[in-house]
């Protein structure tokens, strides 16, 4: 089987393929990466040890795809991954769109063509940021937990937030792209027969992430917290208790293995995936964590507003776990030293991401 990974040199392409590479020796990996991510030419010097075929290219331009070989399956992880995108000051919702929402069209063409499966790294951020914001939250202990003498809301169960969670706008330039191709692929894979699997990932963290305060905030936190750089807790009262789940990408590797042999199973396409309880933390509970772990660094809070910050988000998963029998392998302890070694041996590590 002949495999496109589109965005190979980002974290997750990246680590999507080692994973993939050590499951099968027989897989062949095609990469493109237009390297517009600071970092991503680090993974690029790795990608012939994976025998991945790399293309220099954009998945904005037709002609790029022109030069592709045929392939079974492309799993799309080329984005601009940040929910401030486009609201930022530093990128236009009109570069955000063409990123991830063109370039998503180009890739359906391409699949269309060659009559290839399309795989969609999709996110929590699909669902509406108002009802997001509005998950009832109570403080207990360092953490916001559920409130749940609450009203119930639709989609939103004891295991966190389903794939039955509104989705109506807004839900922010970077969600309504991802909604917005999620939608395109199933309607490419309706017309034209090709195989469509959607995975709606929560927080995906570990080693090598190119982590910002807006994106990849896990290693973001951790390699600072070793730096002794500041860090700030914004809103919520400022104490930190915002809380995520979290997994490995290694962990998504394994479900897109079993999704890309298994293309005609009747199954749900649209699939939730994440740490859970048990692999979620509160800023609070990584800052204890970082202290015990590298010793105490104080933490300062601002009560600015962020544009989309919700307190609470943790994916229900039970229905991938129904149908897959996926659930993560990594425990949080290992998933945080994982990052916490990198960052020792990479002392510069922020330096060079952003
Ligand atoms: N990291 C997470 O927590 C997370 C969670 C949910 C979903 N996702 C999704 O996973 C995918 C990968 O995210 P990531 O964290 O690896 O981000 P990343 O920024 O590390 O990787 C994205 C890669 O895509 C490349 N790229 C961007 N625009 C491109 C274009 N037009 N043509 C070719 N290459 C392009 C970048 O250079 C980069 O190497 C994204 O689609 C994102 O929406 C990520």
């Amino acid at each position: 089987m002949k495999i496109l990974i589109t965005g190979i040199c980002g974290f997750v392409g990246y680590s999507v393929a080692k994973q993939l590479r050590a499951l099968s020796g027989d897989l062949k990996i095609v990469g493109i990466d237009n390297l517009i991510r600071p970092g991503s030419e680090l993974n690029r010097a790795n990608l012939k040890a994976l025998d991945v075929d790399f293309y220099h290219g954009d998945i904005r331009n037709a002609s790029d795809f022109d030069v592709l070989p045929a392939v079974d399956w492309v799993i799309d992880a080329a984005a601009n991954p940040s929910v401030l995108a486009g609201v930022d000051g530093k990128t236009s919702g009109r570069q955000l769109m063409e990123h991830n929402l063109a370039g998503t069209i180009e890739i359906l063409e391409y699949c269309r063509k060659h009559s290839a499966g399309f795989l969609l790294l999709s996110t929590s951020r699909v669902y509406g940021v108002e009802p997001l914001a509005n998950i009832p939250v109570e403080p207990s202990g360092a953490r916001f937990e559920l409130n749940q003498a609450a009203n119930p809301m639709v989609g939103l169960t004891k295991a966190g937030i389903s794939e039955a969670f509104s989705t109506e706008p807004p839900l922010s330039l970077y969600g309504t792209s991802k909604r917005a191709a999620e939608l395109l692929a199933l309607e490419y894979g309706s017309a034209f027969d090709l195989p469509v699997w959607i995975n709606r990932c929560g927080v995906l963290a570990g080693p090598g992430q190119f982590g910002k305060a807006d994106q990849g905030i896990f290693s973001f936190w951790i390699h600072s917290h070793r730096a002794r750089r500041p860090l700030k807790y914004i809103g919520f009262g400022g104490n930190g208790y915002q809380v995520r789940d979290f997994f490995s990408p290694d962990d998504l590797a394994h479900l897109i293995f079993q999704q890309i042999q298994n293309p005609d199973k009747q199954v749900p396409k649209i699939l939730n995936l994440g740490g859970g309880r048990e692999l979620s933390m509160s800023l609070a509970e990584l800052t204890e964590w970082c202290d015990d772990r590298f010793g105490k660094h104080e933490v300062t809070h601002t009560e600015e507003i962020r544009p989309f910050d919700i307190p609470w988000v943790i994916m229900d998963s039970n229905k991938v776990l129904e149908y897959w029998g996926w659930h993560p392998s990594w425990s949080k302890e290992e998933l945080l030293e994982s990052i916490a070694q990198h960052a020792e041996a990479n002392p510069n590590w922020l330096e060079v991401v952003t």
